[in-house]
């Protein structure tokens, strides 16, 4: 039987696909089983962060898996040490909980986040306010946290305690904050919320209305994090420190590993017996993104930067482009003509993009040469010009 065919046939219909079986990957390239390659603009949602089978990575990680593939959360061990240190070195957090995905991140920070004001204040103090607009998992919990209607269909009873106020309107903001409230959750970029920055006034005013209220600021740095804005954390550019944070997908490089950062203020809230996860930190997904941090330096960071802006000059002169929002390479282009057509040009001309909301979608391997860049935004903009 074809792949596809069988795929269709045993797996559960849950994501339209695109009609391509992908079998390698080597840098910002991937091959599919037709022997085509393409440029990979969208890493597995900004999962490869260095593309596929960086050299270096990948000695990180097999040198793992030869030692040790998994033990328990009983145990210690140094892969899982170790990046939780360099993690909390690098943010200015303070204590790390490690999980799977992004969902599983932001569960833990959400239980978190009400924990602490249960600690605190006792009961009745548990709505966290979200943006609309944001994205924050599959989880029934992190649906409801989810700040758009149609996920809050077909799977109910969702989790209680969630209110929703559009993203940049101070008043509604205001507004929203009661005394049933512990928490303001949110995506400093809305990545599928089709790539919103959210601005540095609402950001402050945001912060100080939670410091006023000791409300938590809790930020889904799933997508932003790990390089992919410019700065290690997308935090970073707007000058505060955020309470709990959660990250996952670029965080391993391309194996699954999420994690929710405690600051100062929330490190001590779990303790035993309140979270904990089987598969959590695993040493092989850990020693991936122990190599991710340790390459995502000063340098690096600034390349992402001038890549991004370098995409947004060029697409945003061409008449078929209405709008480019995003920050470093989490890139949201806003086209005249139909998206999914365009995508489906540009990979028939050997560039693979995704799509955020009404938007086209970019998010390159951070690490992307010049060149292979240059290449793909010519043939973006051939199949938005034609
Ligand atoms: C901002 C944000 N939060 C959470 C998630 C959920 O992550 P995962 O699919 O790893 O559970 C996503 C996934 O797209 C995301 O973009």
């Amino acid at each position: 039987m074809k792949i596809q065919e069988m795929d269709q046939q045993y797996i559960a219909g849950t994501y339209r696909r695109v009609p391509l079986t992908l079998t390698e990957g080597h840098g910002s390239y991937v091959t599919a089983e037709d022997g085509k390659q393409y440029i990979d603009l969208g890493s597995g949602i900004a999962v490869n962060t260095f593309g596929s089978s960086d050299p270096g990575w990948l000695e990180a990680v097999t040198a793992q898996l030869q030692k040790l593939q998994h033990t328990s959360n009983y145990y210690y061990t140094e892969p899982m040490a170790k990046l939780a240190a360099l993690l909390c070195e690098k943010t200015g957090m303070s204590k790390v909980f490690f999980s799977n995905s992004g969902a599983e991140a932001n569960e833990c920070a959400i239980k978190a986040a009400r924990k602490y004001s249960f600690d605190k204040y006792g009961e009745g103090r548990k709505t966290i306010i979200t943006l609309r607009d944001s994205f924050h998992g599959r989880t029934v919990t992190t649906l409801a946290a989810t700040g758009q209607d149609h996920f809050h269909t077909m799977f109910g009873p969702f989790t209680e305690g969630f209110k929703y106020v559009p993203a940049g309107d101070k008043a509604a903001l205001a507004e929203a904050v009661d005394d049933t409230c512990c928490a303001i959750m949110m995506e400093l970029i809305q990545g599928e919320g089709g790539v919103n920055v959210l601005t540095q006034d609402y950001v402050d005013y945001v912060v100080a209305l939670a410091k006023e209220k000791d409300l938590l600021i809790v930020i889904d740095e799933v997508q932003t994090g790990n390089g992919r804005t410019g700065q290690l954390y997308a935090f970073m550019h707007y000058g505060f420190q955020p309470d709990i944070m959660s990250t996952a997908k670029g965080l391993s490089g391309g194996l699954p590993l999420g994690a929710t950062l405690f600051s100062e203020k929330t490190q001590n809230v779990l303790v035993p017996g309140t979270h904990g996860s089987t598969f959590g930190g695993n040493p092989v997904c850990a020693a991936g993104a122990v190599y991710v941090l340790e390459h995502l330096d000063e340098q690096l960071l600034s390349e992402v930067a001038e890549k991004g802006q370098y995409i947004c000059n060029e697409l945003s002169a061409l008449d078929g482009v209405e709008e480019v929002t995003g920050m470093g390479l989490m890139i949201g282009i806003k086209l005249k003509k139909n998206l999914a057509e365009t995508m489906a040009a540009c990979r028939d001309k050997g560039v693979l993009v995704l799509t955020a909301h009404d938007k086209m979608r970019l998010l390159p391997p951070l690490n992307i040469p010049f060149d292979v860049l240059k290449e793909a935004v010519e043939i973006i903009k051939e199949v938005i010009n034609a």
